[in-house]
Order: structure tokens, then sequence, then C-alpha cells
């Protein structure tokens, strides 16, 4: 248990000057482990994997294997800016999975949220499997195990997903983040050079847009909700509200209203905007995002995303919400 004891001695990283000392010892310590071993990672684009990627980049190089898979249920823009940063500026060995199909099959027809979870989960596994199979000499698994989870869940990184390997796949593992908590991977994301966009972004769920396109998932509103969640996040950026506001994202419910567009009836989706800060997500508050923007994210919304005749502003606080729909 000791092994997963912040030690004592350890200064919590808040400067580059400390986040590149942590960089260089931990370069060290990944080479004196892994040697010239072949490491695979999942990396889905999130602050923690993406933080690991690039330190193992530094360290290892072309040794690490980072497995990205689309499952279809990522963010506008998402999987590019994998692509972009990993391979294209870190020169990253980076295997690209396009899974949309095969999840989205999968999850046709389930509306339970814990099956949709489940699904999701399980199919990640198998994807992640299969390509680890397809690759020759991996000896280690990397994970982006923070501290939080250790002290939270059992070291169990329940969104990254990856427990659930075969007997024959049990790697050894490379967890190069697990004392650190979230501004300190942040600061070490900073001193490694990704982008701004990746370092400081908000909260995203494992299961993704999943939990928020509500009920049995189509392709319809899953769309609505991608255009949906692009322009709110365009239209706070423009307006000073990220990074102020903890998290925000749409969500689509299953069920259609009557409308009127260009002189005639529709019958569409509603989009419901949630914008909550919190501190540690067990409570949440509401914020007070100005009328006149609402009005014009309602405005572009139903002008521009298919599919979609209303918006609505969730006003719950958590509790008695949580902050997903789901
Ligand atoms: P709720 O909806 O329970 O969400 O109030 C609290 C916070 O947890 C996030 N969340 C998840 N994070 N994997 C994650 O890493 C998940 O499966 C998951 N589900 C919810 C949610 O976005 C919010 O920030």
């Amino acid at each position: 248990m000791s092994e997963n004891v912040r030690p004592e001695t350890m200064e919590r990283i808040t400067t580059e000057a400390l986040a590149n000392a942590f960089i260089d010892e931990q370069i060290a310590a990944l080479q004196a482990q892994i040697g010239d071993k072949k490491v695979l990672l999942a990396l889905s684009g999130g602050v923690d994997s993406s933080v690991v990627a690039a330190l193992l980049i530094k360290a290892i190089g072309q040794n690490l294997v980072c497995v990205h898979v689309n499952h279809g249920l990522l963010r506008k823009g998402e999987p590019e800016q994998v692509i972009e940063v990993f391979r294209n500026q870190m020169n990253a060995n980076l295997v690209y999975v396009d899974a949309v199909d095969r999840f989205l099959d999968k999850l046709a027809g389930v509306a339970e949220p814990e099956k949709k979870r489940k699904i999701i989960g399980a199919e990640f596994i198998r994807v992640f499997e299969e390509e680890a199979r397809k690759q020759d000499g991996i000896e280690f698994l990397a994970q982006g195990t923070i501290y939080p989870d250790i002290l939270e869940s059992d070291g169990v990184k329940a969104h990254h997903n990856v427990g659930g390997l075969p007997e024959d796949l049990q790697f050894e593992l490379v967890e190069p983040l697990k004392f650190l908590f979230k501004d300190e991977v942040r600061v070490v994301g900073k001193a490694l050079g990704l982008p701004d966009g990746m370092v400081y972004r908000q909260p995203f769920p494992g299961p993704g847009l999943g939990v928020r396109c509500l009920g049995a998932i189509t392709r319809d509103r899953l769309e609505a909700v991608r255009e949906s969640d692009a322009i709110l996040r365009e239209e706070f950026a423009k307006n000073g509200l990220e990074g102020k506001v903890w998290q925000y994202f749409t969500a689509v419910p299953d069920f259609k209203s009557v409308g009127v567009k260009d002189g005639k009836r529709t019958f569409a989706f509603p989009v419901i905007i949630r914008a909550v800060n919190t501190k540690d997500a067990m409570t949440a508050t509401v914020e007070n995002v100005p009328f006149e923007l609402l009005q014009h994210i309602t405005q572009r919304i139903t002008s521009e995303v298919e599919n979609v005749n209303r918006v609505l502003y969730d006003l719950t606080p958590k509790p008695s919400g949580t902050i997903e729909w789901e």
C-alpha cells in the first residue's frame, strides 16, 4: 500500500521550474523502468492521458504506442486534435482506430443509462485488446492514474476503462502521474508543451456524449449534441467564460416537440444547456450566464443545428440535479 502514498517530502508542483524538475526526474525513472521495451497507452486526449503520452514520448520516443479509439462519442474536433498534436507535432507512434460504427451499432436501441455505460466500457476494452494483440513486444501498459484516483477509488481509473484486459495481456503498469493532483498535472502538461486547449480543458466523462444523448442514442441526436456543444464552447470562449465556468455542455433528450421555421411547422428536438460551478463535483451551483448571451446561443443553435427547434437553460443546482443529465 505504501507505494501508493505520496511521499511527504514531495513538493507541490506549482511553477514551470518545479514541473521541469519533475519531468527530468520522471524521464530518468521511466527510462530505467522501461529500457528498450515497448509501452502501450490508451490516449483519449483528456488531460491525464495526454500528459502521460507527452512524458513518455520524451522518455522513450517511438517505443510508446499510443492507441486513440474514436468511439463516436467525442466532442467536435477532438480526434483531429489528438492526431494533430501527437502524430503531426510530437511525432508519436499513434494508432488511430475509427470504431464509430461499431460502438453505435452496439448501442442501438439501448436506453438504460447503466447499460449504455457498460456497453461503452466493454466495447472500449475489446477494441483496445484487439489493437494490443496487433502489436509485438509490448511489455508495459501506461495509465494516466492521478493521486485523486488512488485516494478515491483504490487506484482504478474508471474512465480509462482498461482495467479489464484478459489474463494474457496483463502488462506491467507505468503510472508516472500517480502522485500528482490535477492542478499539478496541468502545470506539467504546460511545461511539456501541450496546447492550452488540452491542458486546461473542462472535465469530460469517459462515456462522452453518450451520457448527453439521452435515451437510446441515434445519429441525428448525437450530431445535435455534438454541434450544439461546439457552438456553446465557441461562444463561452468568445465571451470570457472559458476557464471561468467549471463545466458547460449541452444535452439532447429523446422527445420532439412542435415548433415553426420559415413559416412551416417543425417537429424537432430541444437542446438543454448546462453550465455549473463546483469545487469537488459533489455539489454544484448554476452559472449566472448573461441573458443576452443565452439568447444569442439559442439563436445560433436553432438556426445552425439540424433537427433542433428549442433551447432550454437548466437552472437546477446539484442537488437536486446531478451535473450530467444521463
Ligand atoms: P454527476 O453527473 O454525477 O457528475 O454530478 C459529476 C462529475 O463527474 C463527471 N462524470 C464522469 N467523469 N467518468 C469521468 O471521468 C465518468 O464516467 C463520468 N460520469 C460523470 C461529470 O461530467 C461531472 O463533472
